[in-house]
Order: structure tokens, then sequence, then C-alpha cells
């Protein structure tokens, strides 16, 4: 992409320019580098949004003009997500839900399968995980040692529970190594076997282009988070085949559900009503479309190649910091998204953390990234080493557990961004020791602060500030 039109790219998302203080008293234009936890605005997304307020009222509920508008938003949003996604409105619908993770549960409480019917894998978030694991008793398919999902364990087990397996759970791209799994692969061999494919796609449908029916086997059921893709008004998605919720009551009842309510008798709605509860998040629904509508404007394609390109410069340019490790295959042996997780040898993955925000003005994340299996593999532990750090994290000590840094992009990030980090390591490498003693660990709660100054009164102060209105 030239760098006109990134410049362009880069001017449709708020908040680019804005200045965030350094522990040295100094300010610097912030650098996200994790857009796999949130990302910022668009632009036309918070536009959507404003043009609409005037026009805002209720859905579903009123005959009012700007209620029967807004009840005609709240479906358009959900058309432009289903065709986004090459959904068939006749077969499929699009659940709006608060996040992915809202999504997964729904599924996971909805659906009729029985205990030990659901695969999933352990490279999942534990948003993936533990909705299986606690309401169906999920089996587990393994990995290869450097964290990619061991395809042949996946059909071994799919042939040896002899139909028994009911659906297949995997994420499409991982938040810790960025992989992206072989989805139509797997959606083949869950088929074949008689299973149903759930994608959680909550880092996939940012940062690729995913259509359901793509190939001979279709995705049966998709989740993701409209604030991954630069819509944060708190809506997400779950999508799947209309059939699926025809039968069976709704995981929650309540206004908006029905069609017919007798003091002797209940009657659910069709599909999607009778699985949206209560009145709909509107906004955040319009946002996610808006969202949707401007990527397949401003040419996805072009957008997902220049985030694989930045992918790879950034892969390379860390291997060049001495003493750091990489997570996962590198990108030109296996797809991945934007998303690279580290560690510097002897230098605790909080501190590196604390260091790039206090000191280069750069956002990362560091810990185990809400996927612990997965990160504890990665980190090559052995079964003892896992209970140990487990009963730490039990008993609330934060400071010693294992964990990594995690750098994750958007199309808007930059390789200049990519080299500041890298010389911030590069610095951080050399001036080790004067640098840890620049920072105490908090015991209660295992975050590295500086020495110097008051940190936390001072972002009190700032928070306060969004409240004086
Ligand atoms: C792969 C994956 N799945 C699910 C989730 C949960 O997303 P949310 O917190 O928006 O529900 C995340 C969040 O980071 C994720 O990375």
């Amino acid at each position: 992409m030239d760098i006109k039109r990134h410049d362009q790219i880069r001017a449709g998302i708020i908040g680019l320019d804005t200045k965030i203080p350094l522990s040295d008293g100094t300010k610097r234009p912030y650098i996200n580098l994790d857009n796999a936890a949130t990302t910022p605005p668009l632009r036309a997304v918070v536009q959507a949004v404003q043009s609409f307020l005037p026009w805002y009222s209720s859905v579903h509920r009123g005959f009012g003009y700007k209620s029967q508008l807004s009840t005609a938003v709240y479906a358009e949003a959900r058309r432009i997500i289903l065709d986004f996604f090459g959904a068939p409105a006749e077969k499929y619908t699009a659940l709006f839900v608060k996040n992915a993770s809202e999504g997964l549960n729904k599924l996971a409480q909805r659906l009729p399968v029985a205990e030990a019917e659901v695969l999933t894998t352990w490279m999942e978030h534990h948003s993936n995980d533990l909705p299986w694991r606690l309401r169906k008793q999920a089996r587990f398919i393994q990995l290869t040692n450097d964290g990619c999902l061991d395809l042949a364990d996946l059909e071994r087990k799919l042939r040896k529970a002899r139909h028994r397996i009911k659906l297949v759970t995997v994420c499409g791209a991982s938040n810790v190594t960025g992989i992206i799994n072989p989805i139509q692969t797997i959606a083949e061999l869950a088929r074949y076997y008689g299973a149903q494919l759930v994608v959680d796609a909550a880092q996939l449908a940012p940062h690729y282009p995913v259509q359901i029916q793509s190939g001979p086997a279709p995705i049966d059921f998709l989740a993701f988070s409209g604030h991954k893709m630069y819509a944060p008004f708190g809506s997400g998605v779950l999508l799947g085949p209309l059939a699926a919720f025809r039968d069976g009551p709704p995981d929650q009842v309540g206004g908006g559900t029905v069609i017919a309510v007798s003091r002797e008798e209940v009657v659910f709605a069709p599909p999607p009503e009778r699985e949206e509860v209560g009145t709909p998040n509107l906004l955040g629904a319009l946002a996610l479309a808006a969202s949707l509508r401007w990527l397949s404007r401003n040419d996805f394609p072009q957008l997902v190649a220049y985030e694989a390109e930045l992918t790879k410069y950034a892969y390379h340019q860390l291997k060049t910091v001495p003493g750091l490790t990489l997570y996962g295959p590198p990108p030109e042996r296996y797809p991945r998204v934007g998303v690279i997780s580290f560690n510097l040898e002897g230098i605790p993955h909080g501190l590196v953390a604390a260091y790039l925000s206090f000191e280069a003005g750069i956002g990362v994340r560091h810990g185990c990234f809400c996927a612990r299996p997965y990160v504890h593999h990665l980190l090559g532990l052995s079964a003892a080493e896992i209970i140990s750090a487990e009963n730490l994290a039990k008993a609330g000590k934060k400071c010693l557990l294992p964990g990594m840094v995690r750098i994750s992009f958007g199309f808007y990030n930059t390789k200049a961004e990519v080299d500041q980090l890298v010389d911030a390591l590069k610095s951080l490498r050399l001036e080790e020791e004067k640098i840890k003693n620049r920072y105490r660990i908090d015991p209660a709660t295992g975050e590295y602060l500086p020495r110097i100054g008051n940190f936390k009164a001072a972002l009190r102060r700032h928070t306060k500030t969004f409240f004086n209105l």
C-alpha cells in the first residue's frame, strides 16, 4: 500500500495523535500495539452513530416514526452483517450479543448437544474453552510443539468417537500467536464425521475475510466482537443457521422473545427475536454494521495484505533483539494475523510491558492473555511447573506468574512504529539493570510501576476529567 493511501486510512481512525504522559514528565503520541484486545474506533463508525442519534428510539416497541425507523435500522444492520460473511438471510441469522464471549456462552447453553459431544482445542481463549468445559464436558485437540493444531489428533478423536462428537469449536486465529487455523480443512473433517463447526472469529474476522460458505463444508456458527473491529459500542454477533434456534427454549426469556403468552401457555417467536431478550443495543448494532461497510468499501483484502506484510516485518525485526524468544511458527511458514508474542530473557514480561508503556509510550499486553493452557504449552512448562504457577494464581500471588508480552496490529499501524518498538527493546536490553531499578512491583497486582512520581494518582485525576460535565 502506498504511503498516501495509508495516511488516508490512518486518518479514518480516531485518536492516533493522542499524546500520553511518560514517566519522565514528557508526552508522546501513543503507539497502540494492543489491537487484539480492542481496536480504536473508526471515524466512520462514530459518524454513523452520531448522525443517527437524533432519530434514536425504541426497537420493536413503538409505532412512532422514530421507533419504526429504529426498528428498520436494526434490521438493516443484521442484513449487512449476514451479507459481509456471505450468509443468506433465508438460512442464517446474526444474533446480536454483547461480545464474542457472550455469543459462545449462548451457544454452549443453547445447543442440544449432550456431555462429551464437543471437541475444542488447547489453543483457545478461555471464552471458547470454559463454556464448553463447564456446560458440555469438552474434549481437547492436542497441539504440535510449535503451537499449531494437531490435525491428525483432530481426525483421530473424531474417528474414535464414531459420530458421537456433534460439535467442533476452534478459534479462527489465535489471540496468542496469531496462527490462522485451516478452517476449511477442519470444516470438511467435522462434516465428514457428522459434526457441526463453530469458529470463534474474535481475532479472525477483523483481520481476514471470512465467508461461511466458501468451500464444500460451511462454517456453521461464527462469533465475534465489535470492539475488536473498530466499533466500540458494546455489540458482538453470534451468526448461525436459523434452524439451530427454532426449537427449544432460549437461554434467556422475557420481553421480545415471545409471540403468545397466556396464563397457561408461552409460545416463543421465531429467531432472531426469540434469542434476543429485552431492548436491543441498537447503537452497537449500527456501529458494527457501519464498520463492516467501511471495511468492504476500503478494499478489505488490501488491508489484510498490508497487515500480513507488517507482521512479517515485525517478526523479523524482533529477531534482531538479543535474547528475544518468539512463540509460534514464523509467518512465512504458517499463516498468522498480526499477533506476535515474545519474551526477553532475564526480564519479567510485566517489566517489559511497563517499560514500553512508561518510557516509550507503547501499549502492549502481557501475561497469559486469557489462554492459560495455550501459553503454558508454548512456554514448555512441565506439569509440576503448571501446578505451581496455578497455585500462585489461586493464592492471589501475581508477581511471579509465567507469561509473555504480546503485540498486535491493526491496519493503521506502521513499520515506523515497529521500529520504535524494536529500538525500545534494544535500549531495555542494553540498560537492563539501570531500568530494572527504576521500577517496583506492586505485590497485590503484580504490576510494575515507576519508583518516581505517583502514576496511579495522576491516572485518577485524568479519569475524573471525563465526568466533570
Ligand atoms: C480468540 C478470542 N476469543 C474470544 C475473545 C473474547 O472476546 P470478548 O472479550 O470481546 O468477548 C477474545 C478476546 O480477546 C479472543 O481473542
